[in-house]
């Protein structure tokens, strides 16, 4: 069973992202992936003072949402658009991982109040994910999200339905291609080794 987890990129008190985030994680369950959500207003991340790579110390819920996001096949990032750009809280939880975003298939799904579905700040995440090797090869902008989706996480226009699958379509088949690709990369690194003793 595939893992994709849906980060929460919002904390802001009556956040409206978490709507969205519930509809992705519900049809990617539903499509029988492995899909909870990695909260941050949950995890509750000081700001940033080192990457978790550098640090002994680190604070409650980082090593845990680390691990999750490493072990994941692909994941799902909702963003809202603040100020044209990332939310603070979700670029610090970024900044605290590194190696972990590796090769990761990302969908990202913004919000907007407005029309514009958060399309700037979809295009600073595309760039972000990059910089970190991450691969942000899906998307679905989210507009009007106050009338667009309701309290129970349900689209109440149809187009949802149809974007959001064909995001679970596209992270699913880069997630199986990467996997087979790191574990073929693997598969040779181990026989290049030979068996031990040998030359
Ligand atoms: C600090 C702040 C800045 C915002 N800037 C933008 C913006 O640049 N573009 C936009 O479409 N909406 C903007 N909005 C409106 C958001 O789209 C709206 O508040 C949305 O609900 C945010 O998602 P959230 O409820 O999950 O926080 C902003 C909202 C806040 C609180």
């Amino acid at each position: 069973m595939l893992k994709i987890p849906v980060i929460v990129g919002s904390v802001r008190r009556g956040r409206q992202s978490a709507k969205v985030a519930r509809f992705a994680s519900d049809r990617l369950e539903k499509a029988g992936v492995a899909a909870p959500l990695l909260d941050l207003a949950e995890i509750g991340l000081p700001v940033m003072e080192e990457r978790l790579s550098k640090r002994d110390d680190p604070p409650p819920g980082l090593v845990e949402f680390a691990r999750a996001v490493a072990e994941a096949d692909a994941v799902v990032v909702v963003s809202p658009e603040y100020n044209g750009s990332v939310p603070g809280a979700l670029k610090n939880a970024l900044d605290y991982l590194y190696a972990e975003w590796d090769r990761k298939p990302v969908g990202i799904l913004t919000v907007s109040t407005g029309g514009f579905g958060g399309v700037n700040v979809q295009n600073q995440l595309q760039l972000l994910f990059l910089k970190i090797k991450a691969l942000p090869v899906a998307a679905m902008p989210v507009s009007h999200v106050s009338r667009s989706f309701g309290e129970d996480g349900e689209p109440r226009e149809d187009h949802y339905e149809a974007s959001f699958a064909r995001v679970v379509e596209t992270l699913s088949w880069y997630a199986g291609a990467v996997g087979a690709a790191k574990r073929a990369g693997a598969a040779k690194a181990t026989g290049a080794a030979g068996p031990a003793g040998t030359a």
